[in-house]
Formats: structure tokens, sequence, C-alpha cells
């Protein structure tokens, strides 16, 4: 048993947040954790299949194994995730180096699938009903000050272009209890910053008997924990975004002035099309709720261009959202055709050409409202939570603002892991940089 093992996680946060519970249970099987592949006598992948670029980076990375795998045969190399789930044992035809295909439900198991593949051929784990447990070895994670908490698995939304409910399976939201007992033991081991993740975290207890809307009370119990300075929260569905959760944001100290709320697209035909249940008019109405009740709220949103059908006057709509709403970020994406989603039954008639040009449309009206709202922050005292040096420039501290922008501003080091109050004087789109109003003004760190 044990070893030296390398993980990587493609895709999204939720999929960084299992690398790092795969990791846990290795850590607890004996196993060390590898810089390289090189170094490692176990790579692990753990995959997305979102989109089908994201796939091809997975094969071209896993490609590129062989010749090690030559120079070492006792080496495992296992695929973990979404894109395991969806593809099973036709893995290991397109990449006949692959000992272990580990779908999302099964790693947990880590340690014991390793073991079978180091004695068999081929292991592959990909069943759809076993229990995901969330044990977690809280000194296992990347950064000492903030950390990912998984409040619930799965997605029921089925959206048209989507693979997540199918690779993912149900959506199934944890105990409150034990979401607030994990909080405390990281915030007990130094952690100050929560980020609670899930695919619609606006529907959390959704599945609890009887069906409960419990965002709202969860993040009220959050906000009491000693240590803890701030919690966030995402992905928020707009159907299922509330009023009650946007008091708590507004009334709880910890809970942070931002947002992810994909609008996926500006036309109520494409929105219908792509079943996400609300209108683009109920959208801006969302959005406008959430800046009344919490002013200066970040709201950064997802889209797709090129869905099936969409015309130039529907993207056009979409441009004027963006334009009018002024996110804080938009992510934008070409429409990728997920097999067997329910728009995989639709002609992919936006030619790649121009899916590309409409996303670039986007991010350039995107990117100028980004620097315009930048610069509003100059002049003003912001709430900093220092991460430590900058990577670009040792001399200077980096952290993030509640609303999630960048800051780099000079300091000492102790300083990381506080909540400093720094004045802006300088914007990019990337980064605010500024200094620390004098040392008297140090907000004391929250909850003692
Ligand atoms: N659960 C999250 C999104 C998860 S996927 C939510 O509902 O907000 C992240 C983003 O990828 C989505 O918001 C969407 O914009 C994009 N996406 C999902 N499927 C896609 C596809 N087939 N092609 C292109 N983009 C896609
Ligand atoms: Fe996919 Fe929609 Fe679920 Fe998000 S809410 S994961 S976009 S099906
Ligand atoms: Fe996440 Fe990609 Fe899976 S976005 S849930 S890793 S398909």
């Amino acid at each position: 048993m044990g070893g030296k093992v390398f993980i990587h996680a493609f895709g999204c946060q939720m999929n960084k947040l299992d690398a790092e519970l795969a990791l846990s249970a290795l850590r607890r099987a004996g196993y060390e954790e590898a810089a390289t592949p090189d170094e490692a006598d176990v790579v692990l992948y753990n995959t997305c299949s979102v989109r089908a670029h994201a796939e091809e980076r997975v094969y071209s990375n896993v490609g590129k194994l062989k010749s090690l795998k030559r120079r070492k045969p006792g080496l495992i190399i296992g695929i973990l995730g979404c894109m395991a789930q969806k593809d099973g044992g036709k893995i290991f035809e397109r990449l006949p180096h692959v000992d272990l295909v580990c779908g999302t439900r099964e790693f947990p198991r880590i340690a014991e699938l390793i073991e079978e593949a180091r004695r068999a051929d081929r292991v592959l784990a990909c069943s759809e009903d076993a229990a995901v447990s969330e044990a977690r070895e809280i000194s296992v994670r990347p950064d000492r000050r903030r950390a990912f908490l998984g409040i619930m698995r799965g997605c029921d939304n089925y959206c048209a272009y989507c693979v997540v409910p199918y690779v993912r399976g149900p959506e199934i939201s944890r105990p409150v209890e034990e979401v607030v007992d994990e909080a405390k033991r990281l915030a007990d081991d130094g952690c100050r910053e929560i980020t609670l993740l899930g695919q619609n975290v606006n529907s959390y207890g959704r599945s609890f008997t009887p069906p409960a809307a419990a965002l709202a009370g969860l993040l009220a119990r959050l906000d009491r924990i000693a240590g803890l300075a701030r919690v966030r929260f995402v992905t928020s569905h707009p159907k299922d975004m509330s009023r009650e959760i946007l008091e708590a944001v507004r009334d709880l100290p910890t809970v942070c002035e931002h947002l992810h709320m994909p609008a996926q697209s500006g036309s109520d035909r494409v929105l219908a099309a792509m079943n996400r249940r609300y209108t683009a008019r109920g959208y801006r109405d969302l959005v406008a709720l959430a800046r009344e009740l919490v002013p200066g709220i970040a709201i950064a949103s997802d889209f797709i261009v090129g869905f099936p059908g969409e015309t130039e006057a529907e993207f056009d709509e979409t441009a004027a959202l963006v334009r009018d709403l002024r996110f804080q970020n938009s992510f934008v994406f070409k429409y990728s055709t997920r097999p067997g989603t329910a728009a995989a039954k639709l002609a992919d008639d936006v030619p790649w050409e121009e899916k590309r040009r409409r996303n670039l449309a986007l991010l350039e009206i995107q990117s100028a409202i980004h620097l315009e709202e930048n610069r509003k922050f100059i002049g003003q005292e912001v709430e900093v939570l220092v991460e430590g040096p900058s990577l670009r420039d040792a001399s200077r501290l980096t952290g993030r603002l509640r609303t999630n922008q960048i800051a780099v501003f000079e300091g000492p080091e102790t300083l990381a892991g506080e909540l400093v109050r720094v004045r802006v004087e300088s914007a990019t789109p990337l980064t605010l940089a500024g200094r620390p109003t004098p040392t008297g003004d140090l907000r004391p760190a929250a909850g003692g």
C-alpha cells in the first residue's frame, strides 16, 4: 500500500474539491502527494465533460503519459470524475495505458481501487448508486486560509445543453449539522473564508424530508462560527434565488456581497429552449432586487453563445443584457453538443466561426465594463482578506475583497489571514492596487 500520488483536477470547483477528498482518502491509506507525474507511482486525473474541449484536454494530457508508463511499468494511471462516469470502459480503448477508470461516486474507495489495479489488468468503477462519503481530512487543502465546502452533490435541473445531471447524478443536499460541523473544524484549523459549493446552492435542502429552502438558515448558522471571517456560495440558479437568501447576504456580516448567477442568454426563446425556467425580464428583475437589497453586490454570470438555432437578433438580446446589467465578470462559452442531452437532438447549426465571433463580442463588452467598474474603487477604502505575498511581486501582498476582486498592496507577510483596510489607488481589469490605511485602522479579526 502507499507510495506517491500526483492528482490533478480539470473542470469546476466541485471537481477540485473531489480531488481534495480523494487525496484525503489516499493520505489515510498512507500515500504522499507528488508535485509532478514524473515523481509519482500513481497519477490521477479528475476529469470534466462539460464541453468537448474539456475532454480533449484530458486526452491530450493523459496521452503524454505514455512514455512515462514505458519507463515505469509499475505506474498506475487513473481517470476519475465526470468523463470517467460518462465514457466508462470506452476510455481504455482510446487510452490503452490507463489502468483505472473511476466515476463520480466511487472515488472515496480510491485506495482500494488502486490496489485492485495493481493486481488486476484494468479496473472500472462507475456505479451509479454508490453513496459518496464526504469524509474529509481537514488538513488536506491547498490553501490554509480559504477552503471549499461541498453542501450538495448532483443536479436535477436538466438544462438542455448540460451533461452534469447525467454524470453527477441526482441532487442531494448534505445535512445542515454535517456542514456546520465541517465549517467549525475548518475554522479551528485556521481557515478564514469558506466557499459553499453546489451546482445550484439556492435549492439547498430540496432533497430533505420534508423538502426545505435551507440556504438562508445555513448561512445564519455559519455566520456564528468563531474565527470564520467570510462565507461565499456558488453557483446560484436564477430560478431558485429568493428574497430570503438576498436578505441573508444583506444582514449576515460574514456573508460576502458576491453572487455567481449565470444568465446563459438574454433571449426568451433561447432560455426556454435551454430549459432554464426564467425569462430575461425575470432575470433583470432579480438583479435589480439584489442590488436594491444589497447595494454594491457583485454579480458574475455565465453565457453560452451559439446554442442551436440562436439567431443574430437573439444574440443581440444577450449582448444588450450584458451591456445593461454590468456584471462584475462574465464567463462566455461556445456551445458544445453533449451526447445524451436534450439539446443534442437539435442541429448544432451556428457555425464555429460565428460562435467565436459572438464569444469575442460578448467578452469585449464585458471587459470594458470590468475596467470601468474597477476604476470606481479608486479612492475607496475596502476590506481585504490577505492571502500572502503576490506571486508577481514578492514585496507586495495579495488578497481579495468581499466582492472577490484581487487587491495588491505593501505590507508585512505576518498579515496573511488577516482582514486589512486598504485604500485603492489604481485599477487594472484584473487587480486593484493600494495601500493599507494607518495601522490603527486594521480591523480585528472577526469572531476573535
Ligand atoms: N451549475 C452551474 C453550471 C455548471 S457548468 C449553473 O447552473 O450555473 C458551468 C457553465 O458551463 C454553465 O454555466 C454553462 O454556461 C457552461 N456550459 C454547460 N454546458 C455547456 C455546453 N454543452 N456547451 C457550452 N457551455 C456549457
Ligand atoms: Fe447543468 Fe443546469 Fe445543473 Fe447547472 S443547473 S449543472 S447548467 S443542468
Ligand atoms: Fe464540473 Fe465538469 Fe463535472 S463542470 S461537474 S467537472 S462535467
